[in-house]
Order: structure tokens, then C-alpha cells, then sequence
């Protein structure tokens, strides 16, 4: 279904670039604008950067930019009606339905998602009820208080209660008007045999722990029986479904997401008893992989929100040595890693029950412990520290450090374990080298620099010339770019008493034609608002639904002046320089381009000649000479020296 205008209008008016950016990534102000390393790609450092006054981000590492509706788009996968439904949601603007936009088959993806978490929200309500009923009092009320959870943290992360009987759900579901086919579909009901048409609930007499998305929608269940036979298994899940992917989700991040920023650390922990329980020790910043092992995807989730995972274990030998490959996961995931082991036999669960929140969250200050205090710490366990433990230790170390991404962050935990291990730092080199060698294959973890300060990007510099290197095409690509960007920049300003950019680049480029297509787009655009009596400035072009436009217009008006703190400076003074003398700047563009045009005809000329007739040879000559002469002015005019 598709969304009205009105709609689409009230989001743009209402949305705030720094309040949307800010439900995923931690962002720090430097100056006029926001940073934060960029949820897009990995990095150390931040290269993301936002403007409140634009309202536009915009990454200086993997060049991802755009508006909050973009964002949105961008970082949650999704199209642009369902950005927009996402941002109305956020801010309580009333949806209005359009029927006429969308194809039938979004609809029909979004009507089938729809109709799922419509179910899943109703089985959460019958849950939640039922915990309230008779049965659910005795039963599924007095279990979850003998694990001593509140009324407040039940209610938290909508616990409650599946009758035991086959078809309480189910039968409800249907007065309540819902399909048997969306049902099975949420994962909530089972067929008796293959194509019987006869349904029974999934969840029977146990109690259930709801699982959330990030946005606080129910996508899955999962069950614990109180039963104690043996045969049946202690917790059921809900299968995957459209709506709920097991590897992309993590038990407790919708309650724990704003906490993980706040505190700028992760607890990672093994189940959904063990989330509540640190919640009811005051410790909020805690979200479970429930049974599985790690994701990429869930390391993703957890990056949003912070840099810092510290991982808790169960105080049992076997089940940190299964999880180790997590740590390095992590370290991959460019997350700093710490670990707190439990004592034999505790989880965080039962641990906190027993001594309580302060000593539990006095536990966890005292005992978190970096990933290579932790890994030495383990080889240490088994036995005495002798030469040949520590070399294990020492290549468990090595393994780990060769998947930090950050070759800065690798340098200080290569002297940490040299410090740790008692030998030098350069055998612990030595080690990690191997390591790359045998995986040359791999590409050496590597990360976007964000741009340094060693020069400007050439195609920023004033009198940027070309570079024998690139090709032609690409020559002209850069400076039709550079042309559109002062139209964009500096459309409005005067280069005369008369005259403005706008009017002078326009006239001046009307027998050129533009080569690339989304230039010929905005160059098109920019004339039609002209004649309309609009100025299009950059925020003309950032709001038309183009999404090749919006890109190029952001990188034009953000890279000159946007770079980083260290490059303001330089900046100022280019900035200044350029804008004092616009109409230079203008001019130099303007012959750089017809520069870039004629030689890309030259070229073209060229191969024509090579493949022409002994007859139409002549009449080339003359073409080729017209154009060499006009080259010969150009390159006068520019100051420069005949290349070719
Ligand atoms: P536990 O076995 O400790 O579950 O597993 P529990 O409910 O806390 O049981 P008791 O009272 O200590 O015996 C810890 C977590 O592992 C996941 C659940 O998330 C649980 O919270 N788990 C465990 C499963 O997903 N499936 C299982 O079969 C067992
Ligand atoms: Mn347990």
C-alpha cells in the first residue's frame, strides 16, 4: 500500500536528521556538525559525518549520503514508503493510505509482513492475558516470581503464558478474524499431518518470553516448558519466518539499545533469563544470542549502538572454549572485546540471583578483563605456564589480534601482550606475520582512511589540472562535476553587475552537451526551476526523489567544507580564495570544461579518421584543425602548455 503525500509531506517537515541518526549511531559534535564512526562500513575513526543545518549525512569513507528518509532507507534495508511509515511511527504522524502508488507486488510483500506482525501483536496480548488467568496465575505468574522477576520487568519484556491445551491460540486467532494461513505463517500454529487443513498451537503450557525487533514490534516467541519430563525439550522457538530472522536478532536490543549507548558498552550474554535477570540488577545494557552462536548480522546490531562488547561466560571450561571463535568475530566486527567469566557453575543468571545487583555489578567492574588477558588467562588454567603453553597462548593471542581491522588498535594490543606474556614485541610480529602470509590470499583487514591531511582532493583544487594517468573520460567526468558544483554552490552569486553564475554558465555551456547522465539531469532540473521563477539551491536538488542526484549534490556541497576538524583551516583559506574571486573561479571552470570537451572530440575525431575514406579524410582534417585551433585558445587562456 502505498502512502499519501500529505503523509510523505509531514515526515519531510517534521524529521530531524540528528534525532534519526542518533536512535543508531553515538554522535559527538565537533564544530558545526556531528560525527560518529559510520554504521556502513568499518572504522576506527569517524569519517560520519551529520548536519543539522543541511539535514543530510554524509560518510567521508564509503561516500554513503543523503537525508533522514535516505537514512532510513539506507540503514534498515527497506524502501522508501517504508522509511517514511518508520519516521511517521517515530514521530505520531498519522498514516494516510494512498491506494494508487504502490505495485501490487510491494503490496502484497507488505501486506503479507503486515498481517504477521498484526498476529504476532495479538498472540503477545493473549500471552501477556493469559498470565492473569487461573491457570496462568498457578502456573506461568508463580514461576516467573519464584525466578524472582517484578511485575515491572514482566511487563518490560511482555512475558506471559500459553495455555496447556491444543488450540487456545488458535481458536481465538480465528474469532479474532485472522487467518489459519498467517497464523501458520507467524509461526504460531502447526499443521497435525501435510495438507490435513487441521492446526494446533505451537506453544503449549509453557511460559513465554517474547521477542522483540528494534523498533519494539513482537517477531518471535520463545518458550520454556515447567515440566519437568524429560522428553520434551526445555525451550521452543518460533521458526523463522518473513518477519523474524534468528541470525539478524538479538534477545533484549529494543530495551537495551539506549542503555548500550548511554553506557558505551554491550553485555553479551548466552539467553533470555539471563537478560532479565541483569535488568533486575540494574544492569539495562544487556542483549543475548539466544542458543546460537554469533552473527555477522548481530555483530552488525550490536556496532550500531556501541564499540564496546564485553562478553559474560558461564563459569564452565568446556563452554568458553566453544565460544572463543565469538571473540574473534568481534575483534573482526571492529568491536573492542572484554570478558568476565563467572565462577564454576554460575551464569549471569543464577549469579546475580545469589549475591544480589551492587555485588554483581561490582563483579563485573572488578573482573572484565581484556580478550587477550582473557585468552592467556585460559591457557594459564590448563596447567603450568611452560614454554609450551605459553607459544598455545601466545598463538591464541596472535589469532585474535590478526582480526582486529585497526592497525593502530592491532600495534597497542601487540605491546599488551608482549607485556602480558613476557616476551618481546617483535616475536609476537613475527607471529602475526605468518598469519597474513598464510592468508595472502585474504585481504589484510583494512579499513577506509578518512581523508588525511596531506592534500586536497584534486578535484577540489582551483587550478586542479589533469593527471596523465586518468583517461579522458574520466577528465571530463571530473569537470563537468566541478561545473555543476559552482552552478549549485554559487548558482545565485554575481559574477557582474548583470550577470549571475547561473546565467553565465548556462549560456556558456549552451553548445556543450553534457556527457553524464545524472549531470544532464540536474543541469535539465536546474533550467526547468529556473523558468518555473524558482532558485534552485542545493536543497531544491537533495529533495527531489533522484536518488543519483541527491548523492551527487551532497558530495558537492559537503566535501569542500566538511572534511574534518584538522582540515578547517585550509579550508577557510580555499574557501575564502574562492568565493572572493567567483568570477575567476567561474571562468577557469568554464574553459577546464570546454578543455575536457574538445579533447574528448579530438579523440573521437581521431579513431573516425584512422577508419575513414581516402575522400572524407580531408573534410576531417579540416574538422581536426578547427578543433586544435580552439584547443591552442583554451589552453592560452588557461595558462598552460599544449599537452597533445
Ligand atoms: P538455561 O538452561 O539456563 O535455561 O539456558 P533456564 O530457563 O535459565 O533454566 P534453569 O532454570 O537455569 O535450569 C539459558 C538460556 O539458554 C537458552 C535460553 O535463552 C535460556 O534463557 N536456551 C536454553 C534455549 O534457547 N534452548 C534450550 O533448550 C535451553
Ligand atoms: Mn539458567
Amino acid at each position: 500500500m502505498g502512502i499519501s503525500n500529505v503523509t510523505t509531506d509531514s515526515v519531510r517537515e517534521r524529521v530531524d536528521i540528528e534525532e534519526v541518526v542518533n536512535d543508531y549511531v553515538q554522535l559527538k559534535r565537533k564544530g558545526q556538525n556531528l560525527w560518529a564512526c559510520c554504521p556502513f562500513h568499518q572504522e576506527k575513526s569517524p569519517s560520519f559525518s551529520v548536519s543539522p543545518a543541511k539535514q543530510i549525512y554524509k560518510c567521508f569513507g564509503c561516500g554513503k549520503a543523503g537525508d533522514p528518509i535516505q537514512f532510513i532507507m539506507d540503514i534498515e534495508g527497506v524502501g522508501f514508503t517504508e522509511a517514511i511509515r518508520h519516521l511517521a511511527q517515530k514521530y505520531g504522524i498519522d498514516i494516510i493510505e494512498d491506494e494508487h502508488q504502490a505495485s501490487p507486488e510491494a503490496v502484497q510483500a507488505y501486506n503479507e509482513k503486515e498481517s504477521l506482525y498484526i498476529a504476532l501483536s495479538f498472540a503477545r496480548d493473549e500471552f501477556v492475558r493469559n498470565l492473569q488467568s487461573p491457570e496462568g496465575k498457578s502456573i506461568g505468574l508463580s514461576y516467573f516470581k519464584e525466578r524472582g522477576f517484578t511485575p515491572a520487568v514482566i511487563e518490560k519484556f511482555d512475558l506471559g503464558y500459553s495455555m496447556d491445551a491444543w488450540d487456545t491460540l488458535l481458536e481465538k486467532a480465528k474469532t479474532g478474524g485472522f487467518s489459519e494461513e498467517a497464523l501458520q505463517k507467524a509461526g504460531l500454529i502447526l499443521e497435525r499431518e501435510q495438507q490435513s487443513g487441521k492446526f494446533y498451537d505451537r506453544f503449549r503450557g509453557r511460559v513465554m518470553f517474547t521477542i522483540h525487533n528494534l523498533g519494539g514490534k513482537p517477531i518471535a516467541f520463545g518458550a520454556r516448558t515447567l515440566k519437568k519430563d524429560k522428553n520434551q525439550p526445555k525451550y521452543i522457538n518460533s521458526p523463522e519466518t518473513a518477519v523474524y530472522h534468528k541470525s539478524d536478532v538479538l534477545y533484549g536490543i529494543y530495551q537495551a539499545k539506549q542503555a548500550i549507548r548511554q553506557q558505551e558498552n554491550c553485555y553479551l550474554v548466552e539467553g533470555y533469563t539471563d537478560v532479565i535477570s541483569m535488568h533486575l540488577a540494574g544492569i539495562e545494557n544487556v542483549v543475548a544470542s539466544s542458543g546460537t552462536s554469533l552473527t555477522e548480522n548481530q555483530i552488525k546490531l550490536i556496532k550500531r549502538f556501541s564499540d564496546q562488547v564485553t562478553v559474560l561466560y558461564d563459569g564452565d571450561a568446556a563452554g568458553i572454549k566453544a565460544s572463543l571463535r565469538g571473540i574473534d568475530m568481534l575483534l573482526e566486527g571492529g568491536l573492542n572485546v572484554k570478558a568476565v567469566v563467572f565462577p564454576d557453575g554460575e551464569d549471569p543468571d543464577s549469579y546475580a540471583q545469589k549475591v544480589g545487583a551492587d555485588a554483581f555489578q561490582l563483579y563485573l567492574k572488578e573482573k572484565a578483563q581484556d580478550f587477550i588477558s582473557f585468552k592467556i588467562g585460559i591457557v594459564k588454567q590448563e596447567g603450568q605456564f611452560d614454554p609450551i603453553s605459553k607459544a598455545a597462548a601466545v598463538r591464541q593471542v596472535v589469532q585474535s589480534i590478526s582480526k582486529i581491522p585497526d592497525p593502530i588498535l592491532r600495534t597497542l594490543y601487540i605491546k599488551e601482550s608482549s607485556r602480558l606474556l613476557e616476551i618481546e614485541e617483535e616475536l609476537i610480529l613475527a607471529e602475526l606475520n605468518k598469519i597474513f602470509l598464510k592468508d595472502a590470499n585474504r585481504p589484510r583487514p583494512q579499513e577506509k582512511e578518512p581523508p588525511s591531511g596531506t592534500s586536497f582532493p584534486e578535484d577540489l583544487l582551483p587550478t586542479a589540472e589533469t593527471t596523465p594517468s586518468k583517461t579522458i573520460g574520466q577528465q571530463l567526468l571530473r569537470q563537468e562535476r566541478e561545473t555543476m558544483r559552482l552552478l549549485i554552490n554559487y548558482g545565485f552569486e554575481k559574477v557582474s553587475e548583470e550577470l549571475r553564475v547561473c546565467d553565465y554558465l548556462i549560456e556558456e555551456t549552451n553548445e556543450l552537451k553534457f556527457e553524464t547522465p545524472v549531470f544532464i539531469r540536474i543541469f535539465t532540473a536546474y533550467k526547468s526551476a529556473l523558468l518555473e521563477g524558482i532558485l534552485p539551491d542545493a536543497d531544491y536538488f537533495i529533495k527531489t526523489s533522484d536518488p543519483e542526484i541527491k548523492q551527487e549534490v551532497i558530495h558537492m556541497i559537503t566535501q569542500k567544507y566538511e572534511l574534518s576538524a584538522l582540515w578547517e583551516k585550509r579550508h577557510q583559506i580555499f574557501t575564502i580564495m574562492e568565493a572572493d574571486d567567483l568570477a575567476k573561479t567561474v571562468y577557469f571552470g568554464i574553459l577546464r570544461l570546454k578543455k575536457g570537451v574538445v579533447k574528448k572530440m579530438i579523440q573521437e575525431l581521431m579513431g573516425k579518421m584512422r577508419e575513414a575514406s581516402e575522400k572524407d579524410i580531408t573534410d576531417l582534417q579540416g574538422v581536426y584543425m578547427e578543433l586544435k585551433k580552439y584547443q591552442v585558445e583554451i589552453d592560452k587562456q588557461l595558462g598552460t602548455v599544449i599537452s597533445n
